[in-house]
């Protein structure tokens, strides 16, 4: 959507993963002094993000109502927000109730609209649930309209799904749409997850993103290891990077994950460009190579074991469209450290199971590939 906004995907917190229905105003205000506190802020985490249940369950016809676990007013909490240079996040759904039956915004786009705007409210997730049949593509636009209107700029962010495909008409209506049902704290949910959005990649580029949901990390289902995954892997798919845990009480791997500053780049690179699943032997396919371009002439390469056992996985330069000969010099984002000065032709490691490994390839000459990245994007 060109509303100016979602130029590389948004970072920030959502309550939904951990929270769920478990929200009230000290949580929002807390998680936002924690997201300042512990440095996420400036790593680029600067969305606090309300999920479902901050509403009460009837509407008049003009106002949503908030419940009373915001006793003192959404817009009260906007302006907390925005005081330590952070963004305020809303959540409702295109039915005529949220998800956990709340108060829904369909045909009451207008009205809601113009409330958030006024309280400051600087992003909007937009569920599906209560639908009552009717397409998303005629669901999701009125909101878009209703938005733009306000004139306050607000990322639209769509939670359809994956419903009827998004990735082909969603491009000129939100900022990112999900391509996926819900994701949950497990590895087999994760994994999946990440195959189903990559097949939407070549849609993915500044103003829209595709959304494989949000993070788990620090949720407790998957091992340290299995979480460096699902981050690199999100960040390589230039997926939002929602925080999705308690971010007051992080302990030292997670904070360790979701602050490299090194994987944050790859996803925020200007270049936009939606990293994929370029290669895959062993088992079931089960060690893949993720890779995509950079900007600069460089490459972000994830070398992911899927495998139950640790095995060498190896990164071609043709699977990149890179010549062969080219000498490449390879950095290790989570060793934070340069590995190789002049690999040619291919780079492989060995990656423990349920692992990965990321890089940074930088090509020694930077003529060789033409101004076209290799995938070209779609515009839906
Ligand atoms: C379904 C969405 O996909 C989730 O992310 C979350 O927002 C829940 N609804 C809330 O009820």
């Amino acid at each position: 959507l060109s509303n100016g906004l979602a130029q590389t995907p948004q970072m920030g917190w959502n309550s939904w993963n951990f929270f769920a229905c478990n929200i009230n105003e000290t949580l929002i205000k807390e998680t936002a002094d924690a997201l300042i506190s512990t440095g996420l802020a400036d790593l680029g985490y600067n969305y606090v993000n309300i999920d479902d249940c901050w509403q009460d369950i009837t509407r008049d016809i003009k106002a949503i109502p908030e419940s009373k676990t915001f006793p003192s007013g959404i817009n009260t909490l906007a302006d907390y927000v925005h005081e330590k240079n952070l963004k305020l996040g809303i959540y409702s759904s295109a039915g005529v109730f949220t998800c956990q039956v709340r108060a829904g915004s369909l045909f009451h786009e207008n009205d809601d609209a113009a409330a958030w705007a006024s309280w400051g409210v600087d992003y909007l997730k937009y569920d599906n649930c209560f639908n009552l049949g009717i397409k998303p593509i005629d669901r999701y636009p009125p909101m878009r309209d209703a938005l733009n209107s306000t004139g306050r700029k607000i990322f639209y962010s769509l939670c359809e799904w994956g419903e009827d495909d998004p990735a082909l008409w969603a491009g000129n209506v939100g900022n990112s749409w999900r391509t996926t049902d819900d994701i949950n704290d497990t590895w087999a949910s994760m994994t999946s997850i990440a195959d189903l959005n990559d097949k939407w990649a070549a849609y993915a580029g500044p103003g829209g993103w595709n959304d494989p949901d949000m993070l788990e990390v620090g949720n407790g289902g998957m091992t340290y290891l299995e979480y460096r995954s699902h981050f690199s892997i999100w960040a390589l798919m230039k997926a939002p990077l929602l925080i999705g845990c308690d971010v007051r009480n992080m302990t030292a791997e997670t904070f360790e994950i979701l602050s490299n500053k090194e994987v944050i780049a790859v996803n925020q690179d200007p270049l936009g460009i939606q990293g994929r699943k370029v290669k895959v032997t062993g088992t079931d396919g089960c060690l893949q190579v993720w890779a995509g371009p950079l900007s600069g002439n460089r490459y972000a390469v994830v070398l992911w074991n899927r495998c139950s056992e640790g095995g060498t996985i190896k990164v071609s330069w043709d699977s990149l469209g890179l010549n062969s000969s080219i000498s490449v010099s390879v950095r290790d984002l989570w060793k934070h450290k340069d590995v190789v000065s002049d690999a040619v032709g291919s780079f492989g490691v060995h990656v423990d199971a349920h692992s990965c490994e990321m890089f940074v390839l930088t090509p020694k000459l930077s003529h060789f590939r033409e101004e076209k990245p290799y995938i070209n994007r779609i515009d839906s």
